[in-house]
């Protein structure tokens, strides 16, 4: 199979990756309860991760690293634990349904007043109407760093300044950021920043998780066992127990702390190059055959672009069905890509995709230019 699914989960991973949850699975007890040898193993692994977590995304404070089963549960967490009833939030037409639809639910049982940037039809976001939205009662903006649908790359930075002016808290959604390229959220001036482990950080599903910057405060949201203050009433107050009750997937972070040497090691760098660059000419090739429409602003294509692309291509081939020529994809010429709505309801709308869906082409560091040019054949077949 050649698989072009990668901004839904990396495939290959590291055997590095793999070996240490092997590993872990046969050594570690669970993490923070005692202090036998088995314990502290696992104790040790978790401890190591959110170290790793924090110096991987420039942040200061391991304990604010929280861990998730994924960037849902991290968003989740953020958007219940910050948004209070009545309270202005500004939001984007480029999210994925991990953020609407909690947004939608408390537009209904907490009365917020929700509102949208609204993208152009390649999915861009107009700075100025960040501008026009965020006013002095907003509390909370949450902004997907960058769209899994066309991979534009939200502006973050200037995002990140509007919403401080206004003291507002900024929430991301790293999902396609996170290892895909280096995120400094001091620099971008990010509160917080949600991040899934199976996608661009090569790490095992069930992995994720928020980090918080010190002096944000997030409601509990799960209560029970955190190993410490037994015999209080309450959940600890402190970071992470306060958002970490039950024992922690610490089998999945061990792969996940073995992903981060993987990034360390090969350097985010040399990952955000290559797989700009595998896009760059899989658009390329794809725009010169006739019927195929490509959605998202490819303007750097042929130039240097300060923000960068993800390795995201959503093209549509004449008027098919996405669904039929993804199947066509995988069926005919044994390639793996994603078709339909992506979760990303308001940004096919935007790009007038409603109903015909796209088909999304996701590569990753392990891609080849021998699968791009299959594909690429394949799609010319398809196309004639
Ligand atoms: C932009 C974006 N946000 C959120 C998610 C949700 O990620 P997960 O399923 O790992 O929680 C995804 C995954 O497709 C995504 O691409």
């Amino acid at each position: 199979m050649i698989y072009l699914d990668n901004g839904a989960t990396t495939l290959y991973k590291p055997d590095s990756v793999i070996d240490a949850v092997v590993n872990a699975m046969r050594t570690q007890g669970n993490a923070s309860r005692g202090a036998h040898g088995a314990t502290l193993s696992a104790s040790r692994t978790v401890y190591d991760a959110r170290v790793k977590i924090a110096k991987l995304f420039n942040f200061d404070t391991p304990s604010n690293v929280i861990f998730t089963c994924n960037s849902t549960e991290a968003l989740n967490i953020a958007i219940n634990g910050v948004i209070k009833s009545g309270d202005r939030v500004v939001s984007t037409d480029t999210e994925h349904n991990s953020v609407l639809r909690p947004l939608y639910h408390l537009q209904k049982v907490k009365n917020i007043d929700l509102q949208f940037v609204k993208a152009d039809n390649s999915g861009l976001l107009n700075i100025s109407d960040f501008e026009k939205l965020i006013d002095d009662k907003t509390k909370v903006v949450v902004v997907n760093h960058i769209s899994n649908l066309t991979g534009n790359v939200n502006d973050i930075k200037r995002i990140s300044e509007i919403v401080h002016n206004k003291n507002a808290i900024l929430i991301v959604d790293g999902s396609q950021s996170a290892g895909t390229r280096n995120v400094d959220v001091k620099e971008l001036g990010i509160d917080i920043y949600c991040f899934t482990g199976h996608k661009g950080l090569y790490g095992p599903q069930g992995t994720g998780g928020l980090l918080v910057k010190d002096g944000i405060e997030i409601d509990a949201w799960k209560r029970g066992g955190s190993g410490v203050k037994t015999y209080e009433e309450e959940q600890p107050h402190e970071y992470p127990t306060r958002l970490e009750a039950g024992t922690l997937n610490s089998h999945g972070i061990a792969g996940l702390s073995a992903a981060i040497d993987f990034l360390n090691e090969t350097g985010v760098d040399n990952i955000e190059k290559k797989e700009l660059e595998l896009t760059k000419y899989f658009y390329n090739e794809v725009t010169k055959i006739d019927g195929i429409k490509v959605y998202g602003d490819f303007s750097w294509a042929g130039v240097d672009t300060p923000l960068g692309h993800a390795a995201i291509v959503s093209l549509n081939v004449k008027d098919y069905d996405s669904g039929e020529v993804s199947d066509a994809l995988s069926n005919d010429f044994g390639i793996a890509t994603r078709p339909g709505a992506h979760c990303a309801p308001r940004l096919h709308i935007a790009l007038g995709t409603k109903h015909q869906g796209a088909v999304r082409f996701s590569f990753s560091y392990f891609t080849t230019y021998e699968e791009l040019d299959a594909a690429i054949n394949a799609l010319k077949e398809i196309a004639s």
